[in-house]
């Protein structure tokens, strides 16, 4: 296997929610290509190991709780998890969605949620219907001050935007990408103009192509239950993996004009030179 790039190494990722992980419910998962054990300690802490071939404990690895998920690096990243102020406001609610295990690399995952082209056609009367298959002009730039990478003035027609929606409507659209594997979505909130829901996705990279994403939403909805919120995107998400575990190659290309492009992937075009640019190896080509 190859070596590991320290841009991908220094990373916070996310390993499991922190309601999964109980004293009775011990994680023996794989980050980057090696075995980790995360464990609930006695005292409600957390410890997460990085094992051997053979299953013993080789080294402790830094652990967070935040934003009710269990976070833990390779290497020493050089700040906290990226903040995410939407988390602590009132009335949100957070829905931890699960896991989704998607042989692919986590490049491609993050690169397919920022893509609006598919929705009309992969999100079938949800998420885009034809003839709206246009996607609008948008602007993607590169926030150096936070190193993240946003698209801005997203706008889709969409049939079923949100589980709380109940008729099509014109949909605004912000992408967050927060680090190389982390992105989240703002989209206007059905019933409420002055807030914006939030989905978010956190591929675990198990190995280069091999991806574990947890997801979540944070919205403002007192109609649907948690169940039904986690079902909807649920259903989006498998329709996704469909496309995603056909794309060949697996790992992201990252050469210039290696994949034909269009005015719609200018997020992707951006997105794949911003993780060449910090050096990121691992998933791509
Ligand atoms: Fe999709």
């Amino acid at each position: 296997m190859k070596q590991i790039d320290s841009a991908t190494l220094n990373q916070w990722y996310v390993i499991q929610s922190c309601t999964d992980l109980t004293q009775t419910r011990p994680r023996h998962t794989r980050l980057l290509g090696s075995d980790i054990l995360a464990e609930r300690l006695d005292d409600g802490g957390l410890s997460v190991w990085l094992l051997s071939a053979t299953g013993e404990q080789m080294r402790q690895l830094p652990v967070r709780e935040c934003y009710d998920y269990v976070w833990t690096t390779m290497g020493a990243p050089e700040g906290e998890v990226f903040s995410m102020p939407e988390f602590y406001e009132e009335g949100r609610r957070m829905v931890v969605c699960g896991i989704a295990t998607v042989q692919t690399s986590p490049g491609r995952i993050i690169e397919n949620f920022l893509d609006m082209s598919h929705f009309p056609f992969v999100h079938i009367d949800v998420l885009g219907a034809e003839p709206e298959t246009e996607v609008n002009n948008y602007k993607v730039n590169l926030r150096k001050d936070v190193n993240e990478l946003w698209a801005t003035e997203c706008g889709f027609y969409q049939p079923k935007a949100m589980a709380s929606a109940t008729e099509g409507i014109e949909v605004d659209y912000q992408y967050r990408v927060a680090n190389p594997f982390a992105a989240i979505l703002y989209k206007t909130c059905p019933g409420r103009d002055d807030a914006m829901d939030l989905v978010g996705i956190l591929p675990q990279p198990l190995d280069e192509t091999n991806c574990d994403i947890h997801y979540f939403m944070l919205v403002f909805d007192d109609v649907n239950s948690d169940q039904e919120l986690i079902q909807f995107q649920q259903g989006i998400l498998m329709q996704d993996r469909i496309i995603l575990e056909n794309q060949r190659p697996r790992e992201l290309p990252l050469e210039r004009g290696a994949e034909i492009t269009i005015r719609a992937d200018a997020a992707s075009i951006q997105y794949r030179r911003w993780i060449k640019d910090m050096g990121i190896g691992f998933g791509t080509l």
